[in-house]
């Protein structure tokens, strides 16, 4: 990963924030490839790290040191003691602060030095000034968006009306989730044709709709009209989707659908594994989107292959932003293994179903999102 952060004192804050903007700002830089490291200290520290290298006294607040080497961009020291100070003298956050101070870091490894007179430092805090508002332009931390199919599924379980989607869908809204995904499967077994009716007139944020691409399913998307539909594969006796969509093989027929959604003017989304070959397919049909099937490292048997998963997620994801496409992930995320997924900059959104549900059984549901919204919005 290009952006290292390293701790030597308490961070009684999650750094996810931290470092998908470090990695969004080193894309916008044009140095995506190359490698930035964060070293977060208390006031001790950088003052003897002040003194040591710039014979200067006394903590501050962050501190630059560029690296000649290649490949790297260098590394960046900021003190998160005086970060939270400053963002209680300006009123603001102590995250939002740690991303000025990055920010700060940054441009001064990129050459700038507001030290060395006024027209630098105009230039220096120009340049800030750029980077803050290229942040601004979409929110540094990925939504999530909560599959509510299990609740259907304990609904069907009995045949009857209890528990209710569309109840729950409210409940996620109202702890925070930014939208509800909901897998219209063809033999119904678990959300209803009526579900997703009400839905779409029911939920706040965004409705997505998880379809196979049948005539049947995109007749129902034309209807309903999802604020997006995420195109799976589906088989009968699968448990749950079980891999992601062969846009490969299937590109022409793929195609075919994405220009018909397109035709009832519905973006799509496709579910694909984390191959280049299948998001470069992806990016061919003309969809504005791909989901990164998550299920190989969710499932992964020992910590080799989780970390090789976890690599393939992070360079597709890398690769898709390069070809235009915006990047969702899920399927079998859930406490332990979503932060790290959630700190790859690249990927937008996150859709999350059954550890949420599953946990809502014990914890209630409202605790249960807001518990996940920790992981993914690094509050
Ligand atoms: N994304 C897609 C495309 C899915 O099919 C599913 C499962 O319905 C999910 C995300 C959510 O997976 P999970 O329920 O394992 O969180």
């Amino acid at each position: 990963m290009p952006v290292v952060i390293s701790t030597e004192t308490d961070t009684p804050f999650s750094c996810v924030r931290l470092y998908r903007a470090a990695q969004r700002l080193l894309r916008y830089c044009g140095l995506k490839d190359q490698e930035l490291s964060i070293l977060l200290v208390d006031d001790r520290r950088i003052a003897q790290i002040n003194s040591q290298w710039l014979n200067r006294t006394g903590p501050t607040n962050v501190i630059s040191f560029p690296q000649a080497g290649q490949g790297l961009v260098g590394d960046i020291v900021i003190s998160v003691e005086t970060a939270r100070r400053e963002a209680a003298e300006s009123g603001t956050t102590w995250a939002v602060r740690l991303v000025e101070l990055l920010v700060h870091g940054l441009v001064h490894l990129l050459g700038e030095d507001h030290e060395l007179g006024e027209e630098a430092a105009r230039r220096m805090r120009k340049r800030e000034q750029e980077l803050i508002s290229y942040l601004l332009t979409e929110d540094i931390m990925a939504d999530l968006l909560i599959n509510v199919d299990h609740i259907a599924t304990i609904r069907q379980a009995r045949g009857g009306e209890e528990p209710d989607p569309v109840v729950a869908a409210g409940i996620v809204e109202l702890a925070g989730a930014d939208g509800i995904v909901v897998h219209l499967r063809e033999d119904r077994r678990h959300i209803q044709d009526r579900d997703v009716r009400i839905l779409r007139e029911v939920v706040k944020g965004r409705f997505t709709l998880e379809m196979a691409a049948t005539d049947e399913m995109i007749g129902i998307a034309g209807e309903i009209q999802p604020d997006i539909v995420t195109l799976v594969p589906e088989k009968r006796q699968e448990l749950t989707t079980e891999g992601g969509l062969d846009v490969l093989r299937l590109e022409e027929s793929v195609t075919d659908a994405v220009s018909r959604l397109h035709g009832h003017g519905i973006p799509v989304s496709l579910f694909v594994d984390p191959e280049e070959e299948q998001v470069q397919a992806a990016a061919r049909t003309g969809a504005e989107c791909i989901e990164i099937h998550t299920g190989r490292y969710a499932d992964a048997e020992d910590v080799d292959s989780e970390e090789q998963e976890f690599q393939a997620i992070a360079r597709m994801a890398g690769i898709a932003v390069d070809l235009g496409l915006r990047v969702h992930a899920g399927h079998g995320l859930n406490y332990r293994n979503t932060s790290r997924v959630a700190a790859i900059s690249e990927i937008s959104e996150f859709s999350i179903g059954h550890a949420i549900i599953a946990r809502a059984a014990l914890v209630g549901l409202d605790q249960a999102v807001r518990e996940m919204l920790r992981l993914v919005k690094g509050m």
